[in-house]
């Protein structure tokens, strides 16, 4: 059996070798490191033989298939797949339960009192069965909305008022471009608790949902700003000398750096001074807004609202979240073409269970589940950047480890 000839090393190892992956030999070539008998205990589990495995069969029947499946594909919420798993990182993993370094109360009691040689033989055992197919179930979950589209969708009924693109056209109309997301948010959640008392958006927004509000604020944060299409009565060049004492929070040119604090810059102007008006007489209630209101005049209100009308808006730092498949291009660096590991010690991703692997990322973000690499992928990873990429590799069709139980030396050379 020739399964793994672009694999010298573990070839040259071959004695009585359970040939780990000929399938990475052929297309993650780049990505397959060079396994050598001695790098590691764990590696032992790629020259487990039939007899291992079969003491791996048994050890598994008696404690672990209630919850694991006797096939290796778990029908239990938050109980991984194993069947087809890489064996050295399974054999890992066990360790890491015996040692108490990874908590699963379940999983600890159970490794807890077998010896060093049933887990290789476990591991052994899982690794050598097909892997999971992707179910009817995983498939459901496949279409994971587009935020900024779902976002586009739900400001349908907004952009009446407030212009195409957020971009206003009506005196007294806010334009919603140019602010910043977490900015937007806040504001519909005051409107929302009637903490900011507006009666129409309040009813406006009655009904939509937190998850739609953040769709909504993204939207808008990546629409290209322009200035309100709306006239700006008033002396600018009085604006900005009574706008300097504005410039510490809402920027210079009206552009805050702040998301607490809204930019101005290209603000419809009537609504600039309806705002101004609120802080004064407590429709909206903020301390230092209230005080810097108080100290002007109708002119003066009317002349900073010209001069920030005129300045030009700019986009807030907001990115487009990325796709589960851009992620995914990232995760596969470690983690194989599609989540099929070339590596025996990491972990395959591909049909892994869709509540495990949502359990598992959020595990690492809250470092509740320790490992440095993925301390730093999931880092940056939202809640939602979550949920698409666990229904992406959930989808991903396992592929088959080829886990060849050599007999004797005889059979390799
Ligand atoms: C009482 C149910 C239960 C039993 C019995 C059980 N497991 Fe588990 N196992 C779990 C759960 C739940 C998890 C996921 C825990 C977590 O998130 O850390 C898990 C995780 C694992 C993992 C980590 C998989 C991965 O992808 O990281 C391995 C390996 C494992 N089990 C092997 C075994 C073996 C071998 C046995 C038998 C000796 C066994 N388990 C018995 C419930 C069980
Ligand atoms: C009928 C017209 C109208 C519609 C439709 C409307 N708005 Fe408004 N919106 C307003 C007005 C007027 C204000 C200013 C209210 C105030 O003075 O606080 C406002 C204020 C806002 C603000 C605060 C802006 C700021 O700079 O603080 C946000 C955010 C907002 N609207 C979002 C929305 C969203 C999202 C929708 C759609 C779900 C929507 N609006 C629909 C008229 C409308
Ligand atoms: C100490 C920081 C600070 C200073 C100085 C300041 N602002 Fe503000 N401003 C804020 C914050 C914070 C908010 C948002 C408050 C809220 O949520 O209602 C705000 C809100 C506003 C708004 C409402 C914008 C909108 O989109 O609804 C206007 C208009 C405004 N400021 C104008 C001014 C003007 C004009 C000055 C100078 C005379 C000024 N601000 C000075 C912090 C400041
Ligand atoms: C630099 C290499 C590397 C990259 C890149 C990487 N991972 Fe991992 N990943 C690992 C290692 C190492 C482990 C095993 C850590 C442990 O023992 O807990 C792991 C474990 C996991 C697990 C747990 C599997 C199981 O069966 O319990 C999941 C899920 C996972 N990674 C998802 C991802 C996702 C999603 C990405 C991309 C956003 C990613 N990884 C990127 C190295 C990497």
């Amino acid at each position: 059996m020739s399964a793994c000839l672009r694999c010298p090393s573990l070839a040259a190892a071959g004695v009585i070798a359970g040939v780990f992956l000929a399938g990475a030999c052929f297309e993650g070539a780049s990505a397959q490191p060079r396994i050598n008998a001695d790098d590691g205990p764990e590696l032992r589990t790629l020259y487990a033989n039939s007899q291992d495995v079969a003491e791996g069969k048994r050890i598994v029947e008696s404690s672990c298939a209630g919850c694991h499946g006797a096939n290796g594909v778990s029908e239990s919420p938050g109980v991984p797949h194993l069947a087809g798993q890489r064996p050295a990182y399974l054999y890992l993993e066990l360790k890491a339960y015996q040692a108490g370094v990874r908590g699963e109360s379940a999983m600890n009691n159970v490794v807890r009192p077998l010896n060093d040689d049933a887990l290789f033989k476990a591991a052994a055992y899982f690794a050598s069965l097909d892997p999971p197919q992707t179910s009817a179930a995983n498939s459901a979950n496949a279409t994971a909305p587009d935020p900024v589209q779902a976002g586009k969708t739900a400001a349908a009924g907004c952009v009446g008022c407030h212009g195409d693109g957020g971009i206003s056209k009506t005196p007294g109309m806010p334009s919603l471009v140019g602010l910043d997301p977490k900015y937007l948010v806040a504001a519909m959640k005051a409107y929302k608790s009637g903490q900011r008392k507006n009666d129409m958006m309040k009813s406006m927004l009655a009904s939509v949902t937190d998850a739609s509000m953040n769709n909504i604020a993204l939207y808008f944060g990546l629409q290209k700003p322009a200035r309100a299409q709306t006239p700006a009565a008033g002396d600018k060049a009085a604006g900005e000398t009574a706008a300097a004492a504005c410039a510490g929070c809402h920027g210079s040119d009206g552009v805050s750096g702040n998301p607490a604090t809204p930019s101005l810059a290209g603000q419809d102007a009537s609504y600039i001074a309806s705002a101004l008006q609120g802080y004064k007489q407590g429709a909206r209630s903020d301390e230092t807004m209230k005080g810097l209101a108080a100290s002007l005049d109708d002119s003066a209100v009317k002349n900073v609202a010209a001069f920030y009308a005129g300045q030009e808006p700019k986009q807030p730092n907001v990115r487009k979240p990325q796709t589960a498949e851009e992620w995914a291009e990232r995760c596969d660096r470690c983690h194989g073409i599609n989540g099929n590991s070339a590596d025996p010690r990491l972990p395959a991703l591909a049909a892994q269970r869709l509540d495990y692997l949502e359990k598992v990322l959020q595990a690492y973000r809250t470092g509740a589940r320790k490992s440095p690499q993925m301390a730093a992928m999931s880092d940056v990873l939202t809640d939602q950047d979550i949920t698409n990429i666990a229904a992406y590799y959930t989808r991903q069709k396992a592929r088959g480890v080829v886990f060849v139980i050599l007999q004797s030396k005889s059979g390799t050379k």
